[in-house]
């Protein structure tokens, strides 16, 4: 059960003043959370750190790490050759040393004077990556959505608690100055009572055709494709494009859903131990391109229940968004108004969608600032594993129901879907390819 197991601060409002104040140790206190590090890493220290996954999110998540002068970058990794030469090529310019470089990220995960990796590689991997990092005592920064699949993000969230580890999930939003704003007006209760909630993002790619080719030399294509099916190599499939397929990833309703329905979630929860819903209902599908390559919906409605708050949450895959943003997340209240949060502002409308007054404060901390200052303080993270593997679970479902073509029910208490429906559905756990394994931390422990 991850809810019980998750002591937070109870109270956002403060832990967001405390943050803001740069009480950093106090934003997220839980009490020591050490646990068998490699090395314990004082707040006079260099975090010592590696990167699993170049080229694309992770490298970016590096560079705004090398920002800070108590941060050491020592190794990259990845299973393209090709995708390495700007990273090492800007470590070697920041540090005067060219870092080590590994193809295998076991390898690198083996040495001592790594205290944390970023694992920035694609979801299908993620689980792999975290758990055998928390195992060989490292604390991460993990990009989101956590996994490919619900047994995987529970095995994540329990793998973190066993091993003790610090881990910060890519979920940014929850450290811009919009979404910590919006959140507080809402939990602050300055909204009334919330009883809808909506997020969304617009979907416009389209992957085309190819065919089959061989990988190029510098890509060992079969640890590319680690534990997920097998599929014959293909450029708009590989780097980037994999999240356009299910095998790999879960379309927008885990990438952009994690961070729209992170915030629904936030937002109708105390802290960060979220609120999960009751039932879940999805539609849609390869409804506008039905004969491009990629698999994820391209069109898509999903209704939560939620109890204890009662409210309704809305998701949706749109093809278009007349006057709005792309992507955005609202709370609806009982009388009427609505507020609307993305990523550049945050507005409250009457019920006729006429602006009314809101309030701001000082930004929060830069996200990798936090996750650095928590690892070396032993406390929780504002995107604390724990929380997203929540936010995580919580889109997976929306595919699972999709696929299910029923309604399914999730027992909050379990951490598990309630019932059948659902758990054939490769998005509640799926067949790991041979020769991969993923490691025993599920069910979770109470
Ligand atoms: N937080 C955000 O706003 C944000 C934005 C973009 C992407 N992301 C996330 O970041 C992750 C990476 O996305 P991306 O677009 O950078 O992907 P990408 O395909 O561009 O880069 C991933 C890299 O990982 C490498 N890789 C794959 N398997 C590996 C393994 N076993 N060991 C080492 N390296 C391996 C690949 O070769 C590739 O170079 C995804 O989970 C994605 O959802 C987050």
């Amino acid at each position: 059960m991850l809810r019980s197991t998750m002591a937070y601060d109870n109270d956002w409002t403060r832990r967001q003043f405390l943050a803001r104040t740069g009480t950093v140790a106090a934003a997220g206190a839980v009490g020591p959370l050490a646990g068998a590090a490699t090395r314990s890493v004082s707040p006079n220290d260099k975090l010592v750190i590696g990167l699993i996954g170049c080229g694309g999110m992770g490298a970016a998540n590096m560079r705004s790490l090398m920002e800070f002068p108590d941060v050491q970058v020592a190794a990259v990794c990845d299973v393209d050759d090709a995708r390495m030469p700007n990273d090492i090529r800007d470590v070697e310019k920041k540090y005067g040393r060219r870092p080590d470089t590994y193809k295998d990220y076991r390898k690198m995960l083996e040495r001592k004077d790594i205290d944390a990796v970023i694992v920035g590689t694609p979801d299908h991997w993620h689980a792999l990556n975290l758990i055998h990092a928390c195992e060989a005592g490292k604390d991460a920064y993990c990009e989101k959505p956590l996994s490919h699949d619900i047994v995987e993000a529970v095995s994540m969230a329990e793998a973190v608690k066993r091993h003790k580890r610090i881990v910060q999930c890519g979920t940014w939003q929850r450290s811009t100055k919009e979404f910590t704003d919006a959140l507080d007006f809402i939990r602050s209760g300055k909204l009334g009572k919330v009883v809808l909630c909506r997020a969304w993002i617009s979907d416009g790619f389209r992957a085309g055709h190819q065919k089959p080719t061989d990988p190029p030399k510098s890509l060992d294509y079969d640890m590319w494709v680690g534990p997920a099916g097998f599929l014959p190599y293909q450029t708009n499939r590989c780097h980037y494009n994999w999240r356009w397929y299910m095998n790999f990833g879960g379309g927008l309703s885990t990438d952009w859903g994690v961070h729209m329905m992170d915030i629904c979630l936030l937002g109708m929860s105390k802290d960060q131990d979220l609120v999960m819903p009751t039932k879940v209902t999805s539609f849609g599908g390869q409804l506008a391109m039905p004969d491009d390559d990629r698999t994820a919906p391209d069109t898509m409605e999903a209704i939560y229940e939620f109890k204890d708050p009662d409210f309704v949450m809305h998701w949706a895959i749109n093809r278009d968004h007349p006057g709005m943003e792309g992507h955005g997340t609202e709370f609806v209240s009982a009388d009427g108004r609505t507020l609307r949060v993305w990523r550049g502002g945050w507005k409250v409308l009457d019920p006729n969608g006429k602006e009314l007054p809101k309030e701001e404060s000082a930004p929060p901390p830069s996200h990798w600032r936090n996750w650095v200052d928590c690892v070396k303080t032993r406390t929780l993270p504002r995107a604390h594993l724990g929380s997203v593997a929540q936010t995580t679970i919580v889109c997976h479902l929306s595919n699972v129901a999709l696929y299910a073509g029923e309604t399914v029910h999730w027992d909050a208490k379990k951490m598990d879907i309630d019932g059948k429906v659902g758990k054939s559905t490769q998005q509640y756990k799926r067949p790991y390819r041979k020769g991969y394994e993923l490691p025993k931390y599920w069910p979770a422990t109470a």
